[in-house]
């Protein structure tokens, strides 16, 4: 494969053409007005920027990444025609991406593998093309320049041949993958995620701890593990007859399932959603959302740098 089309530029999708493209590959980026492609392009330019800061990125090759091997459009044929793996990375609404498929099928070289970044949808419910073998989904992570891993979901009609292909392909990027041969939603790194998350807004909305305490007992305390021992070695390592015994005990009680937080109600009431805002939890000051960002990204390229040195990461 050396073409390659990326639908959706946006959070997500600005990330996957520039990975794609600082593997090599000639990327056809689309996305629905030309406002929101130089917006991408402005960003590729500025992650490109953080990695050569971080020393991580030839700067010589920035032009040739950012501007020669992405070819910006909003003519989804443009990108589409002669590609030879598609991904799309928009909206996640189920009508959006059904309509998109049907395009992409049409469009799309018939020998073509299509590809889903969808985090909770069952798309081989919905998606109906004429090579049903070639679609799967590859699910990444945020920011997805830097976090190495793409779980790889396979559908009831997925060929093995299309599995390895993208499994090989991603790994050539640099990329850590996971295959999962059957779809579940939010399939493994978003559920484990989401069920921190509903103790973390009961802890919150019930005044159990502050916001403050959460990261600490967080950063402090199981998750300066985490890089090392994951979430299964730490069994191994705690002693299973005790992980029985604290099974067995049943004092821990999940929290109900609301899908609501009054402490997440309250701040996006009072302007306060995040980075985006300036504030969220925590007060950021007069600083840009790119420099916190970028600030964000440096630590984190050097904590994967760190790991990949120890071993600890591919
Ligand atoms: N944000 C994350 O952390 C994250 C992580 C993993 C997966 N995902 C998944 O990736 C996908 C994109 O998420 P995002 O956060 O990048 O969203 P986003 O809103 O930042 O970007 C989506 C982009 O798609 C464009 N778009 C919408 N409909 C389109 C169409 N028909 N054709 C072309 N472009 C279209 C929008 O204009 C927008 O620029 C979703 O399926 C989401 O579930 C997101």
């Amino acid at each position: 494969m050396r073409k390659v089309a990326v639908i959706g530029a946006g959070t997500m999708g600005h990330g996957l053409a520039m990975v794609f493209a600082q593997g090599g590959y000639q990327v056809g980026l689309h996305d629905l007005s030309q406002g929101i492609l130089d917006k991408a392009r402005s960003l590729i330019n500025s992650n490109l920027d953080t990695l050569i800061e971080a020393n991580m990125f030839d700067a010589a090759q920035r032009e040739t990444v950012a501007n020669e091997r992405i070819r910006y459009t909003t003519d989804l044929a443009e990108a589409a025609v002669d590609a030879e793996f598609v991904v799309e990375a928009i909206v996640e609404e189920v009508e959006a991406k059904k309509e998109l498929f049907n395009e992409l099928d049409r469009l799309a070289p018939s020998r073509a593998i299509l590809a889903s970044n969808t985090s909770y949808l069952d798309i081989f419910k919905f998606v109906k093309t004429s090579r049903p073998d070639k679609v799967l989904i590859t699910h990444w992570f945020a920011p997805p320049h830097i976090v190495p891993l793409v779980e790889i979901v396979a559908g009831p009609q997925t060929s093995q041949e299309t599995i390895d292909t993208v499994e090989r392909t991603h790994n050539q990027l640099g990329k850590t993958t996971i295959v999962l041969k059957k779809f579940l939603p939010g399939f493994v790194g978003n559920r484990m995620q989401a069920a921190l998350g509903l103790e973390i807004y009961r802890l919150l909305d019930e005044g159990f701890a502050t916001p403050e305490d959460l990261d600490k007992a967080a950063k402090a305390g199981f998750g300066l593990r985490l890089p090392i021992l994951g979430v299964v070695k730490r069994l191994d390592f705690a002693g299973l007859d005790l992980a029985q015994r604290v099974l067995a005990n049943r004092s821990y009680q999940p929290p109900e399932v609301r899908g609501r937080s009054k402490v997440i109600d309250d701040l996006n009431l009072q302007g306060r959603r995040g980075v985006k805002d300036g504030a969220g939890f925590y007060d950021y000051g007069d600083r840009s959302s790119e420099e916190i960002m970028r600030e964000r990204d440096l630590k984190l390229l050097k904590l994967r740098k760190f790991l990949q040195d120890m071993g600890e990461l591919d």
